[in-house]
């Protein structure tokens, strides 16, 4: 088989002068972010199925970084790059505002642990920054196995002044049938697993 030509798939900050998307993606078009995207199953079949749109992958974990960086070069999907960092601090620090179209978080890690909660990704002061990086009219859904951690998600996106609950069943921001076939997803569900769900629009 004939060598494939090598993607760009892998974001290396430093190496942008300054962040914007169109750096990135070498074009305007609408932005979804997925945070924490473990194999990437799910950004794969958005991006194939939305080529019109660019996606932004985060994931800190080195083994499912890399992982997703060869999934996409596999496939080819051009538009697709994947960042290995901390999801909290892009979203924080480095996102522009009112720039992104979607944000995808799909069974963050819960912490169970009281002392852990810090570690959590849905914490007051990272809403706050995501609802400013998304544009008016943005969406944000979110999925869990863990009903307690599902009550802070709530809390947080659904209480937030800016944000409004939407159906989570969305086929226009990759939700069909209530699933997303993550990883994560696909697993819990073999385990007669409940999975919590919530979507929401920026106002
Ligand atoms: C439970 S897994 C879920 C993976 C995938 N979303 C799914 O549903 O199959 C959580 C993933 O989020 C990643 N993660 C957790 N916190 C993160 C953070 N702050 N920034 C980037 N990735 C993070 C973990 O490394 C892990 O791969």
């Amino acid at each position: 088989m004939a060598a494939q030509p090598e993607l760009s798939v892998a974001v290396d900050l430093a190496a942008l002068p300054s962040f914007s998307w169109a750096a990135l993606f070498g074009n305007d078009r609408p932005v979804e972010v997925e945070v924490g995207t473990g194999k990437a199953g799910f950004l794969l079949r958005r991006a194939r199925a939305r080529p019109e749109r660019n996606f932004l992958g985060i994931e800190w974990a080195g083994e499912f970084y890399r992982y997703a960086v060869d999934r996409m070069r596999r496939w080819q999907v051009p538009n697709v790059r994947l960042l290995r960092a901390d999801a909290s601090h892009f979203i924080r620090v480095v996102c522009p505002q009112e720039s992104v179209t979607a944000l995808h978080a799909y069974h963050p890690d819960p912490w169970p642990k009281r002392r852990h909660w810090k570690r959590r990704l849905f914490q007051p002061l990272l809403v706050d920054a995501a609802v400013q990086c998304l544009v008016h009219g943005g969406h944000w859904a979110a999925q869990t196995d863990h009903a307690e951690y599902f009550e802070v998600i709530r809390g947080l996106l659904a209480g937030h002044p800016e944000l409004y609950e939407v159906p989570f069943d969305d086929p226009e921001f990759g939700v069909e049938a209530c699933r997303v076939a993550t990883n994560f997803e696909i697993k819990y569900l073999q385990e007669g697993r409940r999975l919590y769900q919530l979507a929401v629009k920026r106002r």
